[in-house]
């Protein structure tokens, strides 16, 4: 399949000639250098806010008309950003309900960026404003491309504005029925039944904050209260451009807004990408950004997203700034492509003389030169990008998934139970999807919600949470011939947090899977049980389930404690399928060695016959192979047949050294 935003791959990044407004000469420095660094666009007006609108309504669109055609006239397209990310001192000081309020009550000051209220009239209908405006003034310059909503949407308000509108959410949810409400919410628990919406308020460290099912209505309304902020935005400019596309950066796992429900709000996906290269733990980091790659590939069924942001060399805000090397650089880009990225974007093309962000990394540095190893990397990896245009618009499929579901993650989040100090369900998500990675087998992450029909193999880890109808789904994949692997605690509570009655997993889940889970137990981190599995021995860590079989095979018992020899894997037939259900957690490797199991098992065939040592990856991407070496060393890759390297323009075949950090791009 493919879908086609440009006929490149993008590559550029913010840009931000608003601070250099007093310097016009540096605009133009700006046009050579971005030529020569091989850059095709940039990212516009992001925080412009305050010179577009230097007043209430006295607009200013001098600099910017000036660097549109300039843009234009260099062959450089434009991505114009929407301000709202950012207000000016006017519009907070006249309008202070634009702000937002803490959960401490109070309002915060005019300041910073990302600070204002989700629901605020004023606000939004000023927001819709300088939106229009912008897009009645740019709607046919030629370097317009697309659309960058605000900035990386995030945070909540508590204000009276939000308040009023999370009881409106909550009369809707729960169809003006308070009952309904107090039911959902378990309120005869603490005697905290209630009688009328006015009642509720946003949960706070100093007011209720022990309601799980309200603590999730309150995750769904806040990333609801982003998502409707969003479509106030795009409203005029899905009215005055309807051809150009729309996207919002979103920020990595961020567990603010359902990103899998926003997804669908967006033309693309992009997202900002920020991993930590170079600190000893480069393999990791390659396989957790593959993760969130796939995660962001798959929120729109595989189609192809932008990678917004990435530093051209170090960020400024870990604790300590470590400069990858240029070569690493460029392999952290070459893999947002192998996964599914039509662009590689930077923050930022120029760094400020002053602010907060001087010290981040930019493709120009302070020296204002091309002279320098980023700006060299940048320019080279340009170039090999420019001989990507067959991978535009391509998707990947994949036959095998992992449930990461936003909304289980909030569940997992808020109980109180079992261990409440290890969760880290994004980590055990990972840790299932690396096994497949690491063998070249094409992942996609998806919701609990979306369609199951084309896969041969689901993972589900840790899945507590399940939505309405989930489980009628698990058990129809399952029966019409799909593999289905459920871990611990699963299937405990539905979309409100109540737990099922009648033994977990939920239902039929207990035929479908052949267990019933009696108890769990949570273990202290100087307390292992061990299993016993495959001839070999695996520590449980943290916890485990204490299931009988009431018919699947056992595969794994326990092997101490009361429940010593009790099952701790287990794997039934049903209809046309299996369920297998991991009763435990292992950080070490029983997930790879149960997933080379299954991939034979269940004939699950690599995306390519190259073969690769460890962290070598490869991806196919349409008919575009990438190999990329994230292991510390020069390493050996077996090519399976005669490939063409589109990069270098020579023909390979048979064992091929791929230097440490570097990258094969195959045909
Ligand atoms: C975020 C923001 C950018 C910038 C970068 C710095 O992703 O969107 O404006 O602050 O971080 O890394
Ligand atoms: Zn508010």
């Amino acid at each position: 399949m493919e879908k086609k935003f440009f006929d490149k791959i993008i590559h550029g990044g913010d840009y931000n000639p608003d601070q250099w407004i007093d310097t016009p000469e540096i605009w133009d420095e700006d046009m050579r250098l971005m030529k020569l660094a091989n850059i095709n666009s940039a990212t516009v007006g992001i925080f412009s806010w305050s010179m577009i609108e230097p007043e209430e309504g006295v607009y200013n669109f001098g600099w910017l008309d000036t660097m549109m055609d300039k843009m234009h006239e260099n062959g450089i397209s434009v991505i114009l950003a929407t301000p709202s990310g950012a207000r000016p001192a006017w519009l907070s000081q006249k309008y202070p309900e634009v702000l937002r309020v803490e959960e401490t009550g109070i309002r915060n000051e005019y300041g910073v960026r990302h600070n204002h209220c989700l629901t605020s009239p004023v606000y939004r209908e000023k927001v819709r404003n300088i939106n229009r405006i912008l897009a009645e003034r740019y709607k046919d310059h030629p370097a317009l491309k697309m659309w960058h909503i605000s900035n990386e949407y995030g945070g909540e308000c508590h204000c009276e504005k939000c308040q009023e509108a999370y009881r409106d959410w909550l009369k809707e949810y729960y169809n003006n029925d308070i009952d309904a409400l107090n039911r959902s919410w378990w309120n005869g628990f603490w005697s905290h039944r209630l009688n009328d919406w006015s009642q509720i308020n946003s949960p706070k460290f100093r007011g209720e904050n022990h309601v799980t099912a309200m603590k999730l209505t309150w995750n769904r309304f806040v990333s609801d209260s982003h998502i409707s902020f969003y479509e106030n935005e795009i409203a005029p400019l899905r009215e005055i451009t309807p051809d150009i596309p729309i996207t919002t950066n979103l920020m990595r796992m961020y567990g603010g807004i359902d990103y899998q429900k926003f997804a669908k709000k967006l033309d693309l996906v992009s997202w900002d990408n920020y991993p930590g290269w170079d600190r000893g733990d480069n393999d990791w980091q390659a396989v957790e950004t593959a993760f969130v790659h796939d995660t962001f590939r798959s929120m729109k069924n595989g189609q192809p997203f932008f990678m917004m942001e990435s530093t051209p060399s170090q960020v400024n805000w870990h604790d300590i700034n470590k400069l990858p090397r240029a070569e690493m650089q460029n392999l952290s880009s070459i893999q947002a492509v192998a996964h599914g990225a039509d662009s590689v974007q930077y923050f930022q093309w120029r760094k400020g003389r002053g602010g907060h962000e001087k010290f981040h990394g930019a493709v120009v540095d302070h020296c204002g030169h091309e002279n320098t190893r980023v700006f060299k990397g940048i320019s080279k990896l340009g170039s090999v990008l420019s001989k990507l245009d067959k991978v535009v618009g391509k998707y990947s499929t994949a036959k095998v998934a992992v449930i990461y579901d936003w909304e289980n993650s909030w569940a997992v989040k808020h109980f109180c139970g079992y261990n409440n100090l290890r969760r880290d369900y994004l980590q055990e998500c990972i840790k299932w999807y690396k096994p497949f990675y690491e063998r070249g087998i094409t992942v996609d992450i998806i919701a609990m919600d979306a369609d199951y029909s084309g896969y041969d193999l689901i993972i589900a880890p840790f899945l507590y949470m399940l939505k309405d109808k989930t489980a009628d789904r698990i058990e129809s994949y399952i029966a019409s011939g799909g593999n289905f692997v459920a871990s611990y605690l699963f299937a405990m509570v539905d979309k409100d947090d109540l737990c099922f009655l009648g033994g977990f997993p939920a239902g039929n889940l207990k035929e479908v899977f052949g267990v019933w889970n009696e108890e769990t137990d949570a273990l202290p981190a100087d307390i292992k049980n061990k299993v016993s599995a495959f001839g070999k021995e695996y520590d449980v860590d943290h916890v485990c389930d204490i299931i009988h079989s009431t018919g699947a095979t056992v595969l794994g018992t326990y092997q101490k404690d009361f429940y010593k020899g009790e099952p701790s894997l287990t794997c039934n037939s049903y209809g046309k399928g299996k369920a297998w259900y991991v009763a435990f957690r292992n950080d070490d490797d029983f997930a790879d060695d149960f997933c080379r199991k299954l991939i034979t098992e269940i004939d699950i065939k690599p995306d390519t016959g190259i073969i690769t040592e460890k962290d070598v990856f490869v991806r196919k991407r349409g008919d575009t192979v990438f190999v990329m070496n994230f292991s510390d060393s020069d390493t050996g890759v077996l090519l399976d047949k005669e490939y063409t390297d589109i990069v270098n323009g020579v023909t390979l075949s048979g064992e091929v050294t791929l230097p440490v950090c570097s990258y094969l791009i195959l045909e």
